[in-house]
């Protein structure tokens, strides 16, 4: 048995004829320079040694290989390039054999696409992922998985970004055998993907099987396969919205049809690096990155979390129940408290329409709706939720009637309990206060509605302690929620800002602007809607009540724009109520323009004395920008926000903020922040209280940094 370590990352070891390659590169086995290096040169040495007959590809850990090596992305290339160690395995003269177990994703499926023969375990998993990071597959997926699983169920697998089992694998061609690699008595330190891959090299060996190269597949009815990717194209170019790569994933496949093999992999090639080059893989890569980065918090360093078993949630209304419906898909028992009998009824109403729904669509069965609602206990009783290890309050936003719950739980609740308010603006520090165990509470604020939105602020009062932190941590995990960690204050890092780029939104359609122009020109930035669309389906008259609580503390100094107040005069909410910004006749979801809200317009212009100006929607987005990144400066500042990695998963998870642009503080950068400055420092002549700069970025811009390297200064 010869032992021969290429390098750390990729060890070869004969056993008997077969050259086993194990990769190892914690913590996801990403193709690094040393992993492509290790594998060419394993091949390199299997092709010279008269005593390896085969060659079998494995690696360590729980993953097989999770592609290309994200970090590298942007820097210098280093030899060999993937496509070129792709090549090289499947240019190897003796039977090379892939034995997947964990993910093979992006590069990784190639390098397995790159053997002649694919064995995976059946918890095994692959996927070709790069358009998620605005990617296509660069090293031969374009070309060999056509070859191998058809070429539309390529293209759409490649199109959707979403992997696959090892068993519909199996079904659609990309690997050779399923075999379940837990024997009976397996020992601890067994590796059962290299036994099983070890065992089908020998048997391939004993067989005389030959090299068997995907490159050499023919692609059948080509004429048929152009007509479906033409088809995919014009359905991708209207879903696709402005993304870059998906339509260079389907040129590349078209080359597959067209071209010979290392044609088409030039192309791919040369389309690859386009997509390296284009602003969107930046942006989606930021995304990547910060949503991992974002769970690293000083509490996490500090303390371990506290054990939660079962929630409850105090108030059923619209947040409550989402939150219940989270709850009790994670798994947890679930007790809800409501003021009344008819209260309560309402809360259960709400939760069980939720599961009806799957029902009627037939995502659930009865047998399981039953079986969830089994662990939910409605109540009207505040000692039914003695025993419980989390509450979530979510009452009417009122500081005192949230007060008087959290003295009520502050008596039935056993200590060490952790005490959570969903509340949406309010001083957390106060609620925390009327406690007798301020250490405990914590704000924990979902987004509507509440079981789908994936954002959960997690914000942190002052004497909260550390372990209640990090509980809550655990608990967005297991609810599979994104955190976000953020300070007390009006509306934390997320309505804090929204607030700020509303008001500008109003004060651009008080210049000149309608509402119809400034949605048109968000969603064209990237936005899935704009927000006078966003006001009319949340209801109008909630902004409208916010308005009027805080009219009285309003800077006198600061303009204020009456039009929403004047559309909310009117009993026009929105959707429910069938006209807002919008008319929705008969209950139509998509809204059309109303010349009655122009008229109040121009009526509310001419009452300022104002003539209105036209904006193009870049001079729009320039403002909306503006103030978002503006005050997500002030933000950061006041120590809000921990970092700016944390604006931008707020605004990605939270405000629909396009992820190919990498959330607000990336776009800031991207743009560069003097521009974003001369910007300010140009609208704050017409307005200088509202457009004043803030100060770190002002110092951000003089040192010439950008936000970035505050998000790397934290790593
Ligand atoms: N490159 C570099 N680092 C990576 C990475 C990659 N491809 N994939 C994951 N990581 C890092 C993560 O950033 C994280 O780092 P941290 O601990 O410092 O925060 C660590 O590995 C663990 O990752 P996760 O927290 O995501 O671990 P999970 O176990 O939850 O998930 C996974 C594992 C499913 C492999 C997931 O990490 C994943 O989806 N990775 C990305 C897969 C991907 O997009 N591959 C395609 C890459 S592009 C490509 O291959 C181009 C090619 O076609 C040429
Ligand atoms: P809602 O009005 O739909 O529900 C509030 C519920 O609380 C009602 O069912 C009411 O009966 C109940 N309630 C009131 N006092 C109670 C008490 N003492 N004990 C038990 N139950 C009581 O309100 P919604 O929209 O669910 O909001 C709840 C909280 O969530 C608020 O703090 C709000 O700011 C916050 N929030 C709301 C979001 C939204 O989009 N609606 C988004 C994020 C947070």
């Amino acid at each position: 048995m010869a032992n021969e370590a290429q390098s750390p990352a990729v060890t070869t070891q004969r056993h008997g004829h077969v050259l086993v390659v194990t990769v190892n590169n914690p913590p996801v086995n990403a193709l690094s320079a040393a992993v492509r290096q290790g594998l060419f040169a394993a091949i390199e040495q299997a092709d010279a040694d008269a005593d390896t007959q085969a060659v079998l590809i494995v690696s360590e850990g729980k993953t097989f290989i999770a592609g290309a090596d994200i970090r590298e992305f942007g820097k210098p290339p280093v030899p060999p390039a993937l496509p070129d160690v792709c090549n090289r395995i499947e240019a190897c003269t003796k039977p090379v054999v892939a034995a997947l177990q964990g993910a093979a994703l992006g590069g990784g499926l190639e390098v397995a696409l790159g053997a002649h023969y694919r064995l995976a375990l059946p918890a095994a998993k692959v996927g070709l992922p790069e358009v998620d990071l605005g990617l296509m597959p660069g090293a031969g997926g374009t070309q060999r998985a056509p070859r191998l699983m058809g070429v539309k169920a390529a293209a759409e697998f490649m199109l959707s970004g979403k992997p696959m089992g090892a068993q519909a694998a199996l079904q659609a061609g990309l690997l050779d055998r399923i075999v379940d690699g837990t024997p009976e008595g397996a020992s601890e330190g067994s590796r059962p993907a290299q036994e099983a891959g070890l065992a089908y090299a020998n048997e391939l060996l004993a067989s005389g099987a030959p090299v068997r190269r995907v490159r050499d597949i023919a692609i059948p009815n080509a004429e048929a396969a152009l007509a479906e990717l033409s088809a995919l194209a014009d359905d991708t170019a209207k879903k696709s919205r402005g993304l870059f790569s998906p339509l260079k994933i389907i040129e590349a496949v078209r080359a597959a049809v067209e071209l010979p093999f290392d044609q088409g992999m030039a192309l791919e090639r040369r389309l690859f690096l386009a997509c390296i080059d284009s602003p969107q893989r930046a942006g989606l890569i930021h995304a990547f990155f910060a949503e991992r980065e974002v769970t690293k918090v000083p509490e996490a360093r500090a303390a371990a979390p506290r054990a939660v078993a079962s929630l409850a949630i105090i108030g059923g209304g619209t947040m409550g129940a989402g939150i219940a419906v989270s709850a009790l898909d994670a798994g947890f028992p679930v007790v809800m408290v409501e003021r009344d009998a008819e209260a309560i009824a309402r809360g259960v109403a709400n939760v069980t329409k939720v599961y009806d729904g799957l029902l009627a669509k037939g995502r659930m069965t009865e047998a399981q709706k039953a079986a969830v609602l089994a662990r939910f206990t409605p109540s009207t009783n505040y000692a039914d939720v003695a025993a419980v290890d989390l509450v979530i309050e979510a009452v009417f936003e009122d500081l005192e009637v949230k007060k008087a719950v959290f003295q009520q739980l502050d008596k039935v609740c056993k200590p060490g309990a952790v005490l959570a308010t969903n509340t949406s603006y309010l001083d957390i520090d106060a609620i925390a206060a009327s406690t007798s165990r301020p250490q405990d509470v914590i704000g924990l604020h979902f987004f509507s509605p509440a079981n789908i939105m994936k954002l959960l602020e997690i914000v942190v009062p002052a004497q909260v302690s550390a372990d209640v932190v990090v509980t809550a941590f655990e608990l967005a995990k297991r609810m599979k929620k994104v955190p976000v960690r953020a300070g007390v204050c009006d509306g934390f890092i997320g309505n804090r800002i929204l607030a700020t780029y509303k008001q500008a939104a109003d004060y651009l359609m008080e210049d000149g602007a309608s509402p119809y122009e400034i949605d048109a020109a968000v969603r064209g930035f990237g936005y899935p809607m704009g927000p006078c669309q966003v006001t009319d389906l949340a209801g109008g008259d909630i902004g409208w009540a916010t308005r009027k609580r805080r009219a009285a503390t309003r800077d006198p100094k600061a303009r204020y724009v009456e039009i929403a107040d004047r559309i909310c005069e009117r009993g026009w909410f929105g959707q429910k109520t069938g006209r807002g910004f919008y008319l929705y006749p008969q209950g139509a979801r998509t809204g059309q323009p109303d010349p009655e809200v122009l008229a109040i317009v121009d009526a509310e212009r001419a009452k300022k004395g104002i003539t209105p100006r036209s904006f193009t929607p870049e001079e729009i987005m320039r403002r909306y920008m503006a103030a978002i990144v503006n005050e997500g400066a002030k933000v950061l500042a006041d120590g809000i926000a921990l970092r700016p990695l944390d604006i931008d998963v707020t605004f990605l998870y939270g405000y629909g903020f396009p992820r190919f642009r990498g959330g607000p503080m990336k776009y800031a950068d991207t743009v560069g922040l003097d521009q974003i400055l001369a910007d300010l420092r140009s609208f704050a002549q017409e307005d200088p209280l509202f457009w004043q700069p803030a100060p770190l970025l002002e110092q951000l811009v003089a040192e010439g940094r950008n936000f970035d390297s505050l998000n790397q200064a934290q790593r």
